[in-house]
């Protein structure tokens, strides 16, 4: 059944475990997402960004989750990761996702609350949940060589609560040390701020970057207050790897239904250690 992700994470605070948001940019990386998770009997989050929705078209991606999920015994959240902007927000909840995060990180505080607010308004004019950040999480869903890039900017917990009085998100996405991809060095979360945050703020907390990160410090972190946390890299590096493989000892297959099964499973492992590490 489709429902929203504060449906989800609000019995993921209560028992104190974590749903993964898994994103997603074709129909086969879909179907090792849900597939993983019918399997874990687990609830899931799919999400895409704006590129991955671009890519695979709003609608498309949509009517698949919801074709697939209507055979399935768990329930899905339907999310838009990283909307930057009122418009793309709206055009996602009009294509029909159930949840949507709206990220204004960049911008200034004033202006970050102003696009926030006029997106909960609409989004919980249609029953759609919101996810808000404040405090910019940085780099971006690849396997970068280098160092952490030191763009983000740590989330003061009096300044979160003091967004989520005035925007009146769901969820509470903020920057506690995680970055987006996979670095030389793992990121080093600061649980205390994470804790302060979910008592400060009272709601279900994300986290983004969730890739790279050593799982004692997930594990830390989910009992601090973290209830969603997102994956993209290492679907991304998973698919590739067992893409190219599929490949190379087939050389002569044409048929992508016999060389695809392959990417699928590798989506599917990634996805299904995940949900089991973000129970345990
Ligand atoms: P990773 O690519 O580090 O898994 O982060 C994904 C993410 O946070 C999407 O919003």
């Amino acid at each position: 059944m489709i429902v929203t992700a504060k449906d989800l994470l609000i019995k993921a605070r209560a028992g104190r475990y974590a749903i993964g948001a898994f994103n997603t940019s074709d129909l086969e990386i879909t179907k090792g997402i849900l597939e993983a998770a019918l399997e874990l009997k687990s609830p899931v989050i799919i999400e895409t960004s704006e590129g991955e929705a671009h890519f695979e078209g709003y609608r498309v991606f949509v009517d698949s989750v919801r074709d697939m999920a209507e055979d399935l015994s768990v329930d899905v959240a339907i999310n838009l990761d990283h909307g930057k902007s009122f418009e793309s927000v709206k055009y996602a909840i009009e294509s029909g996702y159930s949840s949507v995060h709206i990220d204004c990180s960049l911008l200034s505080k004033a202006e970050n609350i102003a696009v926030t607010k006029k997106v909960v308004e609409f989004a919980h004019s249609r029953g759609v949940s919101v996810e808000g950040e404040f405090g910019h999480v940085g780099g971006s869903s690849e396997i970068h060589e280098g160092e952490q890039p030191q763009d983000g900017t740590l989330t003061d917990p009096q300044e979160a609560a003091d967004y989520i009085k005035q925007t009146g998100v769901d969820i509470f996405a903020g920057s506690y040390g995680n970055i987006h991809g996979v670095y030389k060095n793992p990121p080093h979360l600061d649980i205390e701020r994470i804790k302060k945050i979910a008592e400060e703020s009272g709601l279900p907390l994300s986290l983004h970057g969730g890739s790279g990160i050593p799982d004692d410090q997930i594990k830390a972190a989910i009992q601090a207050g973290i209830c969603k946390i997102n994956v993209n890299t290492e679907i991304r590096k998973a698919y590739r790897e067992a893409l190219d493989k599929a490949l190379r000892n087939k050389v002569a297959e044409i048929v992508p239904y016999k060389y695809m099964p392959e990417a699928i499973n590798a989506v599917k492992e990634v996805v299904r250690q995940k949900i089991s590490l973000f129970h345990a």
